[in-house]
């Protein structure tokens, strides 16, 4: 397959990228032609992000920056903007539970609780802050926050803070589309469903045997499990100029409930 130019000339920023859906998404940009920024915490993931895509042609920039460090958000922001001078879009996607596992909630501390809020809600919120104003200035934008089937219902993995985190970050989508639609700048989401992206999710598959995993695929409309690949073709609809009068919203990506 050729490279598309979909993107060419833009510049992305995709936050939790060092493997799984980020990993997708900075891929897929890069090969749309977008100058794609990616940062984790998981600097050796993010190493092999920029050696899979260095293999098919493409450069993707990588930086360590904790995403619930609203200090080290803003230099990631600033570097980017000293470099290429814009900001086209913003994927936040990364979250998860932090190796958390659903526990009664007597036992939950409040640095479990905080951890999980850090990276699923404050890194969307401090993200969004340093972006903004650059977005405002060239009047256009896309933020595109990853949440999960979990902040619309319940999470299987029983864990309260991600369902809780998740369903605060569809808000502040919502919240930050009506502030920032006055300059062009859409905000959206996309909620995907289960996918077998990263160790937890292995972990969690396994757990439920060959009858429930049976039983999960048999509840998808489509009958099969999403990839990475489903849930950055979403991202893409959305920073595409195609999207550019739909802000708000929250698209479920998970093979039909
Ligand atoms: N895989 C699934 O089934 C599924 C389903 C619904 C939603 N999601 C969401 O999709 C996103 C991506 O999930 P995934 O399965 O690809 O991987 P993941 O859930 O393991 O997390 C994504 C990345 O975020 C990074 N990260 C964690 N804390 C960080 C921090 N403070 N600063 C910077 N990076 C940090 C991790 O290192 C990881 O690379 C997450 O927000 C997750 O909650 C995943």
């Amino acid at each position: 397959m050729k490279a598309g130019e979909r993107f060419a000339g833009q510049t992305v920023i995709v936050t939790g990228a060092a493997h799984g859906f980020g990993r997708a998404i900075a891929h897929a940009f890069a090969w749309e032609g977008a100058a794609v920024w990616a940062c984790d915490m998981n600097t050796e993931g993010l190493s092999e992000t920029a050696r899979l895509a260095h293999q098919d042609g493409l450069t993707v920039q990588t930086r360590a920056v904790d995403v619930g460090d609203a200090a080290a958000v803003g230099a990631f922001v600033a570097e980017i903007v000293a470099a290429t001078g814009r900001v086209d879009a913003l994927v936040n996607n990364a979250g998860g539970v932090r190796g958390q596992v659903g526990r009664p909630l007597e036992e939950i501390s409040p640095a479990d609780w905080q951890a999980i809020f850090a990276v699923n809600v404050d890194g969307a919120f401090f993200f969004a802050q340093a972006v903004a104003p650059h977005m405002k200035a060239r009047k256009s934008g896309r933020i595109i926050n990853i949440s999960s089937g979990a902040g619309l219902g319940i999470s299987l993995t029983g864990i309260q803070a991600y369902a809780s985190a998740k369903a605060a970050q569809i808000g502040l989508t919502r919240q930050l589309a009506h502030e920032l639609g006055a300059w062009g700048i859409t905000v959206n989401n996309v909620a995907p469903g289960f996918v077998r992206s990263n160790p937890t999710t292995e972990r969690q598959w396994e757990s439920y045997g060959e009858e429930g995993q049976r039983k999960l695929i048999d509840g998808i409309a489509l009958k099969r499990l999403g990839t990475p690949q489903d849930i950055a073709n979403a991202v893409l609809f959305f920073a595409s100029d195609g999207a550019g009068w739909i802000t708000g919203q929250i698209l479920s990506v998970d093979g039909g409930k």
